[in-house]
């Protein structure tokens, strides 16, 4: 069984891992609406990405203890630039890098040794979370000055699956 703590602060996570999933679907709209649909495909993958995380915190708290919904956050809407949106992804994951390290640092002050070996996935998958979203900003900001490339780019975040 979870304790009290480490079971609110695993709760906690589910609901940021929502709210992640939703911050990408938000972006994936707005890159619909300025018609960058590869870009718009890369955030809808992202999502889904996000469900997964989200799904696997479910799962270890039903198990282990109750799963209490919180309301999840209205993400963002707007973006000024087919870049920002991705600069925003890449400072959120850096975040969410701090939240899964916080969680890690609970459960070993708990000596909840279970719980922080259920973590260790999630410190591994924040390393190519923020791999893949500042490579993408790196690309972005290298394509930016040109159509072509910002085209040829936008076919490339289509491939994404
Ligand atoms: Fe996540
Ligand atoms: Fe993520």
């Amino acid at each position: 069984m979870l304790g009290e703590k480490m079971e609110e602060a695993l709760n906690g996570q589910l609901n940021a891992e929502l709210y992640s999933a939703y911050l990408y679907l938000s972006m994936s709209a707005y890159y619909h609406s300025i018609n960058l649909f590869g870009f718009a495909n890369w955030m809808r993958v992202q999502w889904a990405e996000e469900l997964k995380h989200a799904l696997k915190f479910f799962d270890y708290i039903a198990e282990n203890g109750r799963v209490l919904p919180r309301p999840v956050e209205v993400p963002p809407r707007e973006w000024d630039s087919a870049l920002a949106p991705f600069e925003v992804a890449y400072a959120h994951e850096q975040k969410v890098t701090g939240l899964i390290n916080s969680l890690v640092e609970l459960a070993t002050s708990q000596g909840d040794e279970v719980t922080r070996d259920f973590l260790q996935w999630y410190v591994d998958e924040q390393v190519e979370e923020e791999e893949s979203a500042s490579e993408a900003v790196e690309k972005i900001k290298a394509a930016a000055d040109s159509t072509e490339e910002l085209d040829r780019l936008d076919q490339e975040f289509g491939q994404r699956k």
